[in-house]
């Protein structure tokens, strides 16, 4: 066996002879000439087999391989721009082939297949080629939210999953037993994240957040992953504009790092390229306005006070090329931590972030009330238990200080960035209504 490589790494290898352990993941060709496509988990590499260049034994057994076969291939590698691959225009010329196990009948074959037939698969169809690049786009996208928090301030500060008490309304939790008390998972780590700023300053916590959703749309998933920055001394504006240089660096590094992977679920990439920062910023007030006079004919408007639902965001999102922000919700549709505009107390202190191109909302927050009386109202008005919550008041009374943050959730920011049609190819797994298999 020759010097194992990584496909991701075959240009530094031209000339050599090297080995690749991977799968095969499609065959073509006849008679003395087959051409396998191999891929090894970091690319897909085009493997010629030429009868004459290897024993007879040998090439008995390319012709025998059947898709997503285990395999160990040894060759020499050529540079040879019209090759298809990741990345493309390498090719090896196969001397030796060892199976290290012949697949079954695989059940993902290039015909089309039902979504609910993949999905069944999940466990399987990470292989193809989309979902692989789309895993791997979110894999950056994760490091680059890490290394900008990282590098701008922000101490991670990892937050509790089991949880008394709601952050996010009573209606999305999924509950648990707590050796005989309701427990429930954790919907936002938020209300924590205000306890660490006063200890650290600016934190985030990155992990699971649990939504027990009862609605079948393409933007929604029981568990998702959120990324929560949280900061002291920070008012909205400057919440919005972290929230707008974080997401630029985020794209930005996508557009550069996940290039190929952009190709190949075919991103229409000059649209990605316009978003950078600042982002458009309108208010609750406007937002109305604008969806009223665009959705005269298409059963969209709305009343002032109404929150948005999808197809609002849809339209706005619609209206820009870039991210926009729409701030001062009203505070009777937001969560009851938000802080009150205090010349105008029916509007408060948040704001969300659509996507652009339709996708609408990946970003929630805003600033946080400082008012324990307010706060104690809000608890009562939403039917929070008091006494889970005490700490958290608490917090406003020893060195209380203006304070915003926010929730991005990693999966909508997949399904917008890598523009998908449904959010369920944004995650490994997705946990969904009526899916927890596999
Ligand atoms: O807007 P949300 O509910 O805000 C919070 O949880 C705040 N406590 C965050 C904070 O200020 N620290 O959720 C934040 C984001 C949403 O904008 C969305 O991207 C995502 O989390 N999200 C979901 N994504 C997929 N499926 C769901 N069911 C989601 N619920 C929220
Ligand atoms: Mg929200």
């Amino acid at each position: 066996m020759a010097n194992i490589v990584r496909i991701e790494e075959i240009a530094q290898h031209v000339g050599q002879e090297v080995t690749i352990r991977g799968w095969l993941y499609a065959k073509t060709g006849k008679g003395r000439l087959q051409f396998l496509r191999v891929r090894d988990g970091t690319g897909i590499i085009q493997v010629v087999a030429f009868k004459k260049e290897m024993p007879p034994e040998v090439f008995e057994l390319v012709t025998s391989l059947t898709q997503e076969s285990s395999i160990v291939v040894t060759g020499t590698v050529r540079a040879d721009e019209r090759a298809p691959g990741y990345p493309g225009g390498y090719e090896m010329g196969l001397t030796d082939l060892r199976v290290v196990q012949l697949a079954h009948e695989y059940p993902i074959t290039p015909k089309d297949h039902g979504v609910e037939f993949l999905m069944d698969y999940r466990h399987l169809w990470l292989r193809s080629s989309r979902q692989w690049a789309i895993l791997r786009i979110r894999a950056t996208i994760i490091k680059a939210i890490r290394d900008w928090l990282d590098d701008n301030g922000f101490l991670l500060v990892d937050t509790p999953l089991l949880t008394p008490a709601a952050c996010e309304g009573t209606t999305t939790l999924f509950e648990t037993d707590y050796f005989g008390s309701p427990a429930f998972l954790s919907q936002s780590g938020q209300l924590y994240n205000e306890a660490t700023i006063g200890a650290f300053g600016k934190t985030y916590c990155f992990g699971p957040a649990f939504r027990a959703e009862k609605s079948k749309t393409r933007r929604h998933v029981m568990e998702l992953w959120m990324v929560e920055p949280e900061a002291a001394y920070v008012e909205l504006d400057e919440c919005m504009e972290i929230e707008e240089q974080l997401l630029t660096y985020v794209v930005q590094t996508v557009l550069t790092d996940r290039r190929a992977e952009l190709e190949i679920i075919e991103r229409d990439v000059p649209k990605l390229e316009a978003v950078v920062s600042p982002f458009p910023r309108i208010s609750y007030d406007e937002a109305v306005e604008m969806i009223n006079d665009l959705g005269k004919d298409v059963d969209v408007s709305i009343e002032w006070g109404e929150d948005f639902g999808s197809p609002q965001e849809t339209l706005l999102s619609e209206q820009f090329d870039k991210p926009v922000f729409v701030h001062h919700y009203p505070t009777a549709v937001k969560a009851f931590y938000m802080a009150q505009e205090p010349d105008r107390p029916e509007v408060c202190r948040s704001v969300d972030l659509l996507a652009p191109e339709g996708y609408g909302e990946i970003i929630g927050g805003g600033e946080r009330s400082g008012d324990p009386e307010f706060l104690e109202r809000q608890i009562d008005h939403h039917e929070l238990p008091k006494d889970a919550y005490r700490w958290y008041l608490e917090l406003r009374q020893y060195g209380g200080v203006p304070h915003s943050g926010f929730g991005l959730g990693i999966e909508r920011c997949v399904t917008w960035i890598c523009q998908l049609p449904h959010i369920r190819e944004a995650i490994a797994f997705p946990r969904m209504l009526g899916r927890i298999y596999p």
